[in-house]
């Protein structure tokens, strides 16, 4: 198949036949497909179900049922606002607030609709002395503030308008 729903299920199938489409191998399974596309996505999931023999509903439950696993798409950059206890008290928050101002995002909606960012709280990252901390795609930056964030965001920006 040379489209690219091919390509897609053809990834998928060389994940399959790695774990010999074995239900036991569900989860390994199902973290690779996820570290191919960064989400599980729904057909893809229903095509493993019938890989393996099993209900689509058993492989949803297994998806739903771990936090490690998301059904929606992640954004090209992902942003981790830490909100552990040191975090929070130097004001983790405004930072969340002022992401999700910049970002037009909400508790519910975590993915700006370009999908080009993800905003993501995590719990304590172990780097407390930089507290409050922020880490956008693996790049740690303490002692965060408003501005450095709308600074950050820009960058990111920058950076994207740079390499279009
Ligand atoms: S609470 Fe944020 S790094 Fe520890």
């Amino acid at each position: 198949m040379s489209n690219a729903f091919g390509a897609k299920f053809d990834k998928v199938c060389e994940i399959l036949d790695r774990y010999e489409k074995r239900p036991t191998n569900l989860i390994p399974i199902l973290q690779e497909i996820q570290e191919e596309y960064s989400y599980l996505p729904e057909d893809v999931m229903t095509y493993v179900a019938t890989a393996i023999g099993t209900s689509p509903g058993s492989v949803f439950g297994v998806a739903t049922f771990y936090s490690h696993f998301t059904l929606t798409p992640k954004g090209k950059h992902v942003i981790r606002v830490c909100d552990g206890t040191a975090c929070h008290v130097r004001k983790s928050a405004e930072i969340i607030k002022t992401l999700e101002a910049e970002l037009n995002l909400n508790a519910e909606k975590k993915t700006s609709s370009d999908l080009m960012f993800t905003l993501e709280t995590v719990a304590c990252l172990g780097a407390c002395g930089l507290a409050p901390v922020v880490v956008a795609d693996d790049e740690v930056h303490g002692a965060m503030t408003k501005e450095k964030t709308i600074e950050l965001i820009k960058s990111i920006r920058e950076g994207e308008v740079a390499h279009a």
